[in-house]
Parts: structure tokens; C-alpha cells; sequence
């Protein structure tokens, strides 16, 4: 059995509006019946990693869309730095800084990697693809934040899962995500391309960019996180700072045992 940990505190309401990049307040979403998030609020400064974690169906998915302007919350409200804001579309949550990078990933595997990079916002001179200053402006971030693949003018349908999404990642920066969202980035990878990957995530924190990271696995989770947001049955669950918790406290908050008490220890209360 695990040893139960004390609560640590609740952090959720310690940030202050001016460092907060992005958040939700009171936010509930319904899909017919189906309560997918109940009262959500949530908190991103920048320079921190923050993971979302919870059961399959708690409603991670669903807080990521809202948060980059997919569906708009039925209540509540969503913050971009500290402002009320209501995003028409995901290119509207992207022209405010919020960048995603979404399960799908959404490449063209038909197209190249610089192409997929700039999809859609291809610089042009005279209304032919200024291809030079693409794929200058693809290495650049690709070396910044080491990101590997074969050749930028490689097609898309021959990469490896973690190159598509260093591509997507890549796509992200480059749209100028101050806040970077990504749902289960590393689900598809092995275990050195997830160590890649949060390396990406931690290059994007140290430049003072917000991550949001929904991840399954807890033990990324720790790796990376500098806070945790548990979710369960659409409602938060829990906030905690990454130093101040452990596996099995987390562990508890998605299962919906109280830590700390009778229940959450498997003992007769
Ligand atoms: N587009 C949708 N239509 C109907 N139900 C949905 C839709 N999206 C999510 N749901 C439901 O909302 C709940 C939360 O889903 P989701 O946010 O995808 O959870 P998670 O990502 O944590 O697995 C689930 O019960 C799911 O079936
Ligand atoms: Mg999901």
C-alpha cells in the first residue's frame, strides 16, 4: 500500500492577473447530457509547465479545446493575460499567442516539412512561395529548440512520430505561441523521442513561454511539470505543485480518494 501524503496546499488561486498567460474561470461545458467540465478554472503564468492529468474522460480534452478556441465555454470565461476574451476559431486563439498542438498533430503528409511549418502562411513574393526564406526561418527554430529531422524537404508521410512532432511543435513557435498547448504529445513515442520532446518543452519554459502538457503518463509528468492540474468527472480535482506532491497524492486525485484520509489509505474510516 502507499504510504498517504498530507494535502500540500491548494495553489489554484495564488497567481497573480499580471503574471497569468492564460486561464479559465468557472468554465462548464455540456455536450447534450454530458457534463464535460463543471466550474473549471485553471491557471498558466509564463515560464511554467503545467501538465493536465486525469481518467480517460475526466475532460482534458475538452478544457484544451476551449483553451485554444475550438468550442467557447457554455459559462465562465476564458483570461489571456488577465483579460476576458472570447476566441471565434483556433486561428483566432493563435492570433492572440495561444498555439496548439493538438493529439492529430493535423500535418499534410503529402507536403514537406517547411510547407507543413508555415502551412497555410507561406511567405510569398510576388505570389510565389518564397521558399529560401521558408526554409531559413524553418532551420532557425529547428536549431533552436534541436529539433532533428532528415532534411526540411523531406515529405511528411516519411517521418517518425517524434520528428512529426518536433514539425508541429516547430509550426507552433513559429506562430508565435506564447502559450503552447500540447494534448499528449509523447502517446505515440518511444522512450527517446519523449526525452526529446521534454526537452522542447523545457526550452519553450526557459524562454519564458507557458506549456500546457495533457499527458497520461505520470511519470513524464514529473519529469517536467511544474504544476499539476488533476481533473475527474469535469471538475478539478486538485492543483499542486510538482515539489510538493508525489505519484501516489496524484494517483489518489484522479481515482477520487480523498489523500490524506481513511478512504484514500484503503482503511476502514
Ligand atoms: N464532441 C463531443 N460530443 C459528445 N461528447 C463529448 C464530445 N467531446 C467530449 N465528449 C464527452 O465529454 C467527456 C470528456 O471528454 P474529453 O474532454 O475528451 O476527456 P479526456 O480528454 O479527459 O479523455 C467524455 O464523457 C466525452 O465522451
Ligand atoms: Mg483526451
Amino acid at each position: 500500500m502507499d504510504p498517504v501524503v498530507p494535502a500540500a496546499p491548494d495553489l489554484s488561486d495564488q497567481t497573480q492577473p499580471e503574471d497569468l498567460l492564460l486561464g479559465l474561470r468557472s468554465v462548464s461545458k455540456a455536450f447534450g447530457s454530458i457534463r464535460a467540465l463543471v466550474d473549471v478554472d485553471f491557471d498558466l503564468r509564463a515560464g511554467e509547465i503545467v501538465a493536465v492529468v486525469g481518467d480517460n474522460g475526466a475532460g482534458k480534452s475538452t478544457m484544451v479545446k476551449i483553451l485554444s478556441g475550438v468550442y467557447p465555454p457554455d459559462d465562465g470565461t476564458v483570461l489571456v493575460r488577465g483579460q476576458e476574451i472570447r476566441f471565434r476559431s483556433p486561428a483566432d486563439a493563435y492570433a492572440n499567442g495561444i498555439a496548439t498542438v493538438f493529439q492529430d498533430l493535423a500535418l499534410v503528409e503529402a507536403l514537406d516539412v517547411a510547407r507543413n511549418v508555415f502551412l497555410g502562411r507561406e511567405p510569398s513574393r510576388f505570389g510565389i512561395v518564397a521558399r529560401r526564406e521558408m526554409d531559413r526561418e524553418t532551420l532557425g527554430v529547428f536549431t533552436t529548440f534541436g529539433i532533428n529531422v532528415p532534411s526540411i524537404s523531406r515529405t511528411v508521410a516519411l517521418l517518425s512520430g517524434g520528428q512529426r512532432q518536433g514539425v508541429a511543435i516547430a509550426r507552433a513557435v513559429l506562430r508565435g505561441g506564447a502559450a503552447v498547448i500540447m494534448d499528449e504529445p509523447t502517446a505515440a513515442l518511444g522512450v527517446r523521442e519523449t526525452a526529446h520532446v521534454l526537452d522542447i518543452m523545457r526550452k519553450l519554459r526557459d524562454q519564458g513561454r507557458g506549456v500546457v502538457v495533457v499527458s497520461h503518463n505520470l511519470e513524464l509528468v514529473f519529469d517536467v511539470a511544474d504544476r499539476i492540474h488533476v481533473v475527474r468527472l469535469g471538475r478539478t480535482a486538485g492543483v499542486r505543485d510538482a515539489t510538493r506532491t508525489d505519484h501516489s497524492e496524484i494517483v489518489s486525485l484522479i481515482m477520487g480518494a480523498r489523500a490524506g484520509t481513511a478512504a484514500a489509505a484503503g482503511l476502514p474510516s
